[in-house]
């Protein structure tokens, strides 16, 4: 695992871009997996500035997200598919074919799960997977747990997840109990994982996936059995590590 360790946010999302925009300039074709959420939000800004400055193109990028809330429609402003157009698919010239968020709408939510494994499959699995990781450890929506889910599921959201994520709804019913989320199949076949994390109240989660058992109670420790994990974090995020004398 590389860890880049860095100041505050605005330079972990620096950092976490460059991670990105270095994958798309050595491979225009890329396959990237792409994630929701405060943690990213600087570093899409930053591909946005660096596509109108010329620097970027993301013309023939494929992209798959991690997860969507159950029952939200795409144009719900706290679905995931708005946020990913609102904060960089409508600012650069991604195809809008190219780009697939879980349908939190669909009828059957098991056969759009299976679909969804299907198109990661027949992508050959994607070369750069960004993940934020929740103060509860999990990756995507994959949250803590009894065993691992391999493949894209329906899952109920932990109420920490629901409580962390209120600040986004009117109240905290308004949020989805459930969603769709990637497995940890497709988040391991990743050819290389970028894990972006920042603030103190993350410092747990990601000293127990870096440091502690591998062990489905923290889902972003099984990122210690990939061969390719790239963490950026601040140092607030680092914090435990570095009192740990491993991120120094
Ligand atoms: P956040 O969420 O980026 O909004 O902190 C990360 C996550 O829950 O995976």
């Amino acid at each position: 695992m590389i860890i880049y360790r860095e100041k505050d946010y605005d330079a972990m999302s620096r950092r976490a871009a460059q991670v990105i925009a270095a994958e798309v300039v050595h491979k225009a074709n890329c396959i990237l997996g792409l994630a929701t959420g405060s943690t990213p939000e600087g570093a899409y800004k930053c591909l946005v500035d660096w596509y109108k400055q010329g620097l970027l193109s993301f013309k023939d990028v494929r992209s798959v997200n991690l997860d969507e809330y159950k029952g939200l429609a795409p144009d719900h402003d706290q679905s995931y598919r708005y946020f990913m157009q609102s904060n960089l698919f409508d600012h650069v010239d991604i195809c809008p074919e190219n780009t697939r968020v879980p349908d939190g709408l669909a009828a059957d939510s098991d056969a759009e799960c299976a679909q969804y494994d299907a198109y990661i499959r027949s992508l050959g699995y994607v070369d750069l997977q960004l993940l934020g990781i929740g103060r509860n450890g999990h990756i995507g929506f994959n949250e803590p747990g009894d065993c691992f889910i391999k493949e894209t599921h329906v899952v109920d959201l932990a109420e920490s997840t629901i409580d962390a994520n209120a600040r986004f709804f009117a109240t905290r019913d308004d949020v989805p109990k459930q969603a769709l989320s990637m497995g940890i199949g497709a988040i391991m076949g990743a050819k290389k994982v970028l894990l972006c994390a920042s603030g103190e109240e993350k410092a747990d989660a990601v000293y127990r996936s870096v440091c502690r058992p591998i062990t489905p109670n923290c889902p972003g420790s099984i990122l210690q059995l990939h061969p390719n994990v790239v963490l950026v974090a601040d140092e607030a995020a680092l914090s435990k590590l570095i009192a740990a004398g491993v991120a120094l």
